[in-house]
Formats: structure tokens, sequence, C-alpha cells
């Protein structure tokens, strides 16, 4: 065997000092959301490669333009159509440098000053923090449970804030297997956040970003299938489905956000190249690709689930979720999450510490567990790991279970 002096995530071989292989301890990462490298379909992408560029090399040859390339927009739009069973106009899509590309372009089209506030859940994707944080925005985070965002606390947060003056810019939403928690809002928790959004006359942004990524049970409608209320923009990726390397998603909105969303748009599109392998691929079969992956993600999610059952379950709660890549698991509030940190850095477990995902930066006891991409064995006996770590970070010797997942208030 081979080793080579830089050790690198692949591989299970590094040299030491004196140039000799030894086997480095397994490293155990559940920190990122990527796709599952086992799964990624290199062939028939390598074929579909060769027929792309034979295809529209002349197209390379331009600029994309506002809405990107036009075969894989179709694309977008029968997916949205044929998940939704709603219309979506192929001109109402336009790819974006990967969904984040969506979410910071509509952030910037919405607000107008610094310090204006925007509602998310209570913890949210870090790459939409960050982003807001960026540009000045207040976030108000709305307390959780198992469906999602609750519609009652949303009703208050803007009420208590449009009393004071400050009335926020828009909603945003992940309804569906939600970065970081895995949760699903059902289909009439979706129809009450409508309700006190419509009433608010407020823009909703649904950031869908793990639509697809899907397991089992009901898909919930998307809100702009539920309601045609204009004020809406839906963003949507193939970072989760296809490869986020490629950094490809898009958004729809009606014309008149449409535009406006646009109009901040500066990098005369989206990359053509990756657009047309990429469309050429997923035209050969889309919901087959997804079914292929989905399957074995499935898989993983099974197996995390019972080696946290085997090594967790007398002190920890987590979540159950029906697709997408992540698991939210709260730990007791005893454990010192500095030496959580430190302990599971030192023995190669990976996570995403609750405060990255906090809107208000709080150390909240959960991290999230990212399983798409981690290899069978790692799953095995990373969890242990993990578990060890969580017992020794511990301050106290009580019984000290989270009694649920989501404090009720
Ligand atoms: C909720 C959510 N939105 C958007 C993104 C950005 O993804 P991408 O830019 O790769 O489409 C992510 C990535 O993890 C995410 O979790």
């Amino acid at each position: 065997m081979q080793c080579s002096d830089e050790p690198d995530e692949s591989s299970d071989l590094v040299a030491n000092s004196s140039g000799l292989c030894h086997a480095a301890p397994m490293t155990y990462d559940f920190a990122v959301g990527r796709t599952n490298p086992e799964t990624f379909p290199l062939a028939a992408f390598q074929a579909a490669a060769q027929r792309a560029i034979a295809r529209d090399h002349v197209l390379y040859t331009n600029y994309p333009g506002e809405l990107g390339h036009e075969g894989l927009r179709k694309l977008m739009a029968a997916r949205e159509t044929e998940r939704e069973g709603v219309a979506v106009a192929v001109d109402r899509i336009a790819l974006t440098n990967g969904s984040m590309q969506a979410v910071t372009l509509v952030a910037e089209a919405l607000i107008e000053h610094r310090d204006d506030i925007v509602i998310t859940e209570a913890v949210t994707y870090p790459g939409t923090i960050s982003t807001y944080r960026d540009f000045g925005i207040r976030m108000v985070g709305i307390p959780m449970d198992e469906q999602g965002m609750r519609p009652d606390a949303l009703e208050a947060a803007i009420t208590e804030l449009t009393r004071n003056g400050k009335r926020p810019r828009f909603v945003y939403v992940e309804a569906t297997y939600q970065n970081p928690t895995g949760t699903t809002m059902p289909r009439a928790r979706r129809l009450e956040v409508l309700e006190v959004v419509k009433r608010h006359d407020l823009i909703l942004v649904e950031d869908n970003c793990y639509g697809d990524v899907h397991y089992e049970g009901e898909k919930p409608p998307a809100f702009y299938a539920l309601d045609d209320y204009p004020q809406q923009i839906y963003i949507c990726s193939l970072s989760k489905i296809f490869a986020p390397g490629v950094r490809l998603g898009y958004f729809t909105a009606p014309p008149e956000l449409f535009r406006r969303v646009l109009k901040k748009r500066h990098d005369a599109g989206s990359n053509t190249l990756a657009a047309s392998i990429v469309h050429e691929y997923l035209a050969g079969g889309l919901w087959r690709h997804c079914d292929e992956q989905n399957v074995v993600l499935k898989h993983k999610r099974d197996l995390l689930f019972e080696m946290l059952s085997v090594h967790l379950d007398d002190l920890c709660v987590w979540s159950q979720p029906a697709g997408g890549l992540f698991l939210w698991l709260r730990f007791p509030d005893d454990v010192d999450r500095d030496r959580l940190a430190t302990l599971s850095e030192q023995r190669g477990f990976r996570y995403g510490r609750g405060r990255n995902f906090h809107v208000g930066n709080e150390d909240v006891p959960y991290l999230r567990l990212a399983f798409g991409h981690v290899p069978d064995d790692a799953i095995r006996e990373g969890v242990g790991v993990l578990a060890q770590c969580i017992r020794e970070a511990r301050t106290s010797n009580e019984p000290a279970k989270p009694a649920s997942l989501f404090d009720p208030t």
C-alpha cells in the first residue's frame, strides 16, 4: 500500500515523522451536509458530460444571462410541477450559484436598511444566519417544535414587533427537512403559518433546499402550491439531490418579486457548463436518481437511529427526520459544551455545534449530525465515540435526559 505525507479525509493511512505508514485513527465527520460520495453516478455523469459538451459547447462561448441554461430551467420547472402539482413557468425560474446565492439576493432585494428585521426559525441554516448578519439584519427566531416553526409564536412575535413599529421585512422558513432540526412542517401547519403571514401582509421566503431528499411518508406541499398569495419567494437547490460542487440552485416568485430579486444580480448568470452537464444527466431520470440516492441515505439514517439508541438512549433525545441530511440531538443541560468540543475534536468526531445554528448565537444544548456522506463503519463506530465524549463532558451525575427535543413555552 502507498501512503502520502498529506493525510486527507479519504485515506486511512498517514505517514509519521519517520515516513512509515501506520493506521490513522478513524475520523467521524458528521459536520457538513454533503451528498454521498459512495453513490455518485460517475460513469453516467461522465457520459452525460461528453454528450452535453458536444451539444452545448457553443452556449459556453456566451454569457448565460440572468436566468441561465434553458434546458436545466425546464427540468427544474418540471421538477416543481411534478412534485407540487402546480405549473411553474420556465421563464420564472432563475438559476443561481447554489441556492446560497438566491438566499443572498433575496435578502439584498428585500431589506431596505441595516437593522431591518427578518423572522426565521429559532435555529436555522448558518449560511443564512451569516448572510443576514452581514447585511445588518436583525433576526427574530421563532420557537419550534417537532412540526417546525410554531404559528402561535409567529403571530405573537409579529404582533409585538408591529406594535413597536418594527414591521418585519419577511419571514424565512425551511418547512421541509429543516436544517438543522430535520423537522417537517405538516400541511395543516403550513396553512396556519400562511394565514399569519397573509394577515400581516408579509413576504414569505421558503427555502426548500432538501425537498426531494425524501425517505418516507407524505411530502407536504410547498407554500406556493398551497396558496397563490403573491408575496412568496421559493428557493431550491441541486446541491442536496445531486452534488454541492456543481453550485446550482434556483428561485422562483411571482413577476414583481422575481424582477425585484433579479435586479440585484450583476454576475452575468450562473455556470452554463455545470448546468448543461447536470441537465443532461438528470434529464435521463431525475426521480430515479433521487430514489437511488435516497434509499442509501435512508439506510444511513436508520443506522444512525440504531446506534443512537444503543449508545445514548439513557441520556439524549433526537429528531426523527423523514428526509434531508440532518439529525438534531439534544444532550443534557449539564454537558460542558466547550469540553465536549475539545474531547470530540481529539477523538476525531466532528459535528455541528448548537450555537452555530441559533440566530442569537446561544450555546444551546444541541448538536447536529450530518449523516448523508458518512461511511456505515464510521456511523457504527462514531456514535459510540460521541456518546463517550458526551458522558465525559457532563458536570454532574444527576439523571439528566431531556424530557423532549423542544421545550414547550
Ligand atoms: C437550508 C439551506 N439553504 C441553502 C443552502 C445552500 O446550499 P447550496 O448553495 O449548496 O444550494 C443550504 C446548504 O446547506 C441549506 O442547508
